[in-house]
């Protein structure tokens, strides 16, 4: 294709996924359909019967979904703002009440007020929309394609020993499949682009062969009670839902152990360090989900016998896109010009990671090509070099002994470290200082004896 050709196409694209975008919102019978009193409060479910499950749902993200800063921020700041002041991107952000606030969407009260003024639709992803999905639409779980059925029936995975003085329970297989958190942990750009593919991820990897499903790892059974009244058993799901917000789910999640090639060596002789890098832990890929936000990397730094501490690149493998799985010093984001309203806006820089360390990310891109965070504005991705369930990735170091170093032992250290957020977003946006903290997900150590 021509240019002229690629841009008149992109252009007609964008008008047609736009318009499509629009209708199916338009079209949409569910959308405004009911009112908030069709659906319970998580605290009237929660007060005197499932008391426990309460507790761990209101600790989960899900209970924040649409009060979370970083929620508001890029909802208000982005999204909404985007559709104002892009005519393509009309309507793009009703979508995205349907997983984070799904009864504000049902009711169609969209935008809904900001979280401060409290009201329900702060309620996020609650009891009652999870216990009154009925099923999906097609084939595939995503975009909040969930049928609904609101009232006195609860849908769940086990009707139960013990009736229920407050409801009937109507036996789902969905509720204990993977299929079900699908529904919005898969998630396509108006630009037909998989820009969140958890379940999809699932599918492809080991784990759904063996049957192991997101339920396992994010409800695990216990022996537990389901309610205060209710009959206790062995493997009652807990609500958890822990994830990338929980140090205790993240810590660990890749296993990291390195060797040199050689154990002695003499200034301005090279050593290789290989480290090999193991998913032992998540059932998708790492990092999932919020690709667009999240980064893990990998510093690496010898320390000499006197302390001195060098930073060891890692080494360049050459496949298509790898730049942007090695820190540098770019900018990125300039589509955000567009709902800051600040068209001198020249981006801000990719991440803030020392330069020379592996990244593993997959990049998002905008329809000029650019990277994005805006998951909505999502033309088309880059390499995925993140890394998959049971996937081992393998980094080499070359590492020219320096002619000033302090013979003896030589430590060379290898640590992974994540962020929830890519920090100059972050800080540029004013998101709140835990959302792009650094948390160490792992780290290994081995050593060489430098000789005089
Ligand atoms: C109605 C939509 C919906 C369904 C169904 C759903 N989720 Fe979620 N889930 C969300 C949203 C929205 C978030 C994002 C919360 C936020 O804003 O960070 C989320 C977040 C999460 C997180 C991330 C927590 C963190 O700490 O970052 C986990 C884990 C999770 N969900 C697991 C599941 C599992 C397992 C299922 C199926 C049993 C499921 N979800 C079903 C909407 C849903
Ligand atoms: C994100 C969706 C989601 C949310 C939110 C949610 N649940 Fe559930 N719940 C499930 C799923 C899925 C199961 C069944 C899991 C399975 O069988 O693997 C379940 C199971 C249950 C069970 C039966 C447990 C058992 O072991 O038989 C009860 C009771 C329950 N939920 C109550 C609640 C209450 C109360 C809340 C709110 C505090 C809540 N749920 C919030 C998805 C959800
Ligand atoms: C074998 C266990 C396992 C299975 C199966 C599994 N997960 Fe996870 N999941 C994890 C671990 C560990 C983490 C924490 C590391 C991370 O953030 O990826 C995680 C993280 C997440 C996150 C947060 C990711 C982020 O970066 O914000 C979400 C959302 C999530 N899982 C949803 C799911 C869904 C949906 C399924 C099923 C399709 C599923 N998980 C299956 C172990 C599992
Ligand atoms: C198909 C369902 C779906 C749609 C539509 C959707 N989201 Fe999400 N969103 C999720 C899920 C699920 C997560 C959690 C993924 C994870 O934990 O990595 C999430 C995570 C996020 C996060 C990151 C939260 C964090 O804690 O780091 C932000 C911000 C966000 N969404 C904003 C939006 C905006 C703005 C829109 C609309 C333009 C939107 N979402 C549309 C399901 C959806």
């Amino acid at each position: 294709m021509t240019s002229r050709a690629k841009i008149l196409f992109i252009t007609i694209a964008i008008l047609f996924t736009g318009t499509a975008f629009k209708l199916i919102q338009e079209a949409d019978e569910r959308f405004g359909k009911y009112k908030y009193k069709d659906f319970e409060t998580p605290k009237y479910c929660g007060s005197s019967c499932h008391v426990q499950f309460y507790q761990q749902w209101d600790q989960a993200m899900m209970s924040k979904a649409y009060t979370h800063e970083w929620d508001e921020i890029e909802y208000f700041k982005l999204a909404v703002a985007h559709s104002e002041n892009d005519p393509d991107m009309k309507g793009v952000h009703d979508g995205c009440n349907g997983c984070h606030t799904p009864m504000a969407y049902l009711t169609g009260d969209v935008p809904p007020p900001r979280p401060e003024e409290g009201s329900r639709a702060n309620e996020s992803v609650n009891c009652d929309i999870c216990h009154v999905i009925t099923g999906y639409e097609g084939d595939t779980p995503y975009n909040f394609n969930y049928t609904v059925d609101p009232g006195q029936t609860k849908y769940s995975s086990r009707i139960g020993e013990k009736e229920s003085p407050n409801h009937e329970i109507k036996l789902s297989e969905l509720h204990s499949k993977a299929e079900f958190c699908g529904i919005c942990h898969n998630e396509k750009s108006p630009f037909d682009v998989w820009v969140k593919s958890t379940h999809l991820e699932w599918k492809k990897g080991p784990y759904s062969k063996e049957g192991v499903q997101c339920q396992d790892c994010h409800m695990p059974k216990a022996k537990f009670k389901t309610a205060e009244m209710g009959a206790t058993y062995d493997n009652t799901r807990l609500h958890l839902f822990h994830g990338a917000h929980s140090p205790t789910k993240i810590a660990g999640v890749i296993e990291l152990r390195m060797n040199p090639d050689i154990q002695e060596a003499v200034p301005g002789e090279p050593v290789v360090f290989t480290l090999a890098l193991f998913n032992q832990k998540t059932g998708h890929k790492f990092p999932t989900g919020s690709v667009e936000d999240r980064i893990a990397w990998v510093h690496v730094e010898a320390e000499d016998a006197d302390g001195n501490i060098y930073h060891l690149k890692v080494d360049e493998k050459g496949f298509e896109g790898e730049e942007y799985t090695i820190a540098g010093t770019d900018t990125a984001y300039e589509d955000m010009a567009v709902p800051l309203d600040d068209p001198g806006f020249k981006g801000v820089r990719r991440e803030d990671v020392p330069v020379g360390d592996r990244i593993f990310r997959m990049p998002y891109f905008d329809p000029q090509g650019r990277m994005t965070i805006m998951q909505w504005n999502t033309d088309s991705l880059g390499t995925d070099y993140r890394i998959g369930p049971r996937e081992t990735k393998m980094e080499t170091y070359t590492f020219n002994i320096p002619y000033d170093v302090s013979p003896g032992k030589m430590k060379v250290r290898a640590v992974m470290n994540y962020r929830l957020l890519v920090k100059p977003v972050a800080v540029l946006l004013n998101v709140p200082e835990e959302e792009y903290a650094i948390h160490k997900i792992n780290e290994t150590e081995t050593e060489i004896e430098i000789f005089p």
